[in-house]
């Protein structure tokens, strides 16, 4: 058991991966029987690293034909509503309902590369990954888990940053995420977009208009000249997503529950400073650094 889960959901270490159990089985059908179609489109994250913003941006950029944005859906759904993650709806017995959707289907996951690699192998389908500084992902999993049902157990920092420096660490260990994942947007640029937390932060505007491109749905002249991609980001930012009544309610997860709110909270980089000493940081950065070394997948030390 993980230490942020004595007595409460543990996960299980599968295929080299800690995965939470209550989405373990999901995972496993899909490795085994999911197979993706040609235009399929998989939003694929490590935990905290910036799913929800990224399926809002998504999700308005490729249906904006389809709804004005003033009326838009994501004025009235959580962005995990609109984009349905597969591991729970495959572990909750809706496996038919994802194979069910219209094309192009948008899909979220938290799988790592390894696990999701024989459903896409082959299939043409794009992936787009959001990766965010290791430290700033454990932070925001660590307030997350108060505020989790069942119960995650509130452990105290120091010990949840020792697990995490182990690998032990739900859908963990994170450079084996990261690194799958980088690895294959090197080898299919074309077909795997590997973005930055802290790129999209910085320039959200240059990234949506990028992630439009790559989802084959770029932004006219027209769209550019008339503000469109700029109401997007504002549409999808945290101040616009954190107001919405819908943002404030519950949310009934059917396997385990989160409040809406709980998936907008600071949305900035380098929170790590207040939870982390100068020490700590480096020990994170040079485990980071020595497991990502020679991938070229860089940029997120604390010096
Ligand atoms: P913090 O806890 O550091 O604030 P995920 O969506 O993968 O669960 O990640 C959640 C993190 O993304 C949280 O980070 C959350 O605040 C941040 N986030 C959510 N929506 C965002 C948005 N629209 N813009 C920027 N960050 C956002």
């Amino acid at each position: 058991t993980l230490p942020f889960e004595k007595g409460s959901v543990p996960s299980r270490k599968y295929q080299g991966f800690w995965y939470p159990e209550g989405f373990l089985p999901g995972a496993m059908a899909i490795q085994q029987r999911f197979k993706a179609r040609p235009d399929d489109l998989f939003l694929v994250s490590f935990p905290k690293s910036g799913t929800t913003w990224l399926k809002a941006l998504v999700f308005a950029t490729m249906t904006r034909k389809q709804y004005p944005l003033a009326r838009h859906p994501l004025l009235s759904l959580n962005p995990h509503d609109c984009v349905a993650y597969i591991e729970e709806r495959f572990a909750i017995g809706q496996a038919s309902k994802v194979e069910a959707l219209p094309s192009p289907r948008i899909l979220s996951t938290h799988m790592p590369y390894s696990l999701l690699q024989d459903s896409v192998a082959g299939s043409g389908c794009r992936i787009i990954y959001i990766a965010r500084d290791p430290k700033d992902a454990l932070v925001s999993f660590w307030h997350f888990t108060q505020k989790s049902s069942p119960k995650l157990n509130k452990i105290p920092f120091t010990e949840a940053f020792e697990a995490f420096c182990e690998g032990k660490f739900p859908f963990g260990p994170i450079w084996d995420h990261l690194l799958g994942w980088w690895r294959e947007s090197l080898k299919r640029p074309e077909k795997v977009l590997f973005l930055k937390y802290e790129g999209l932060l910085e320039e959200p505007v240059a990234n949506v208009k990028r992630l439009a491109e790559f989802v084959g749905c770029p932004f006219s002249e027209e769209e550019e000249e008339g503000g469109m991609v700029e109401e997007i980001v504002r549409l999808c930012s945290m101040e616009s997503m954190k107001s919405l009544e819908v943002n404030k309610v519950r949310k009934h997860g059917p396997i385990y529950q989160f409040a809406n709110s709980s998936f907008f909270r600071k949305g900035v980089k380098g929170d790590w400073r207040n939870h982390m000493s100068p020490e700590m940081a480096r020990r994170l950065d040079v485990i980071i650094e020595e497991k990502l070394q020679g991938s070229g997948l860089t940029g997120w030390s604390s010096q």
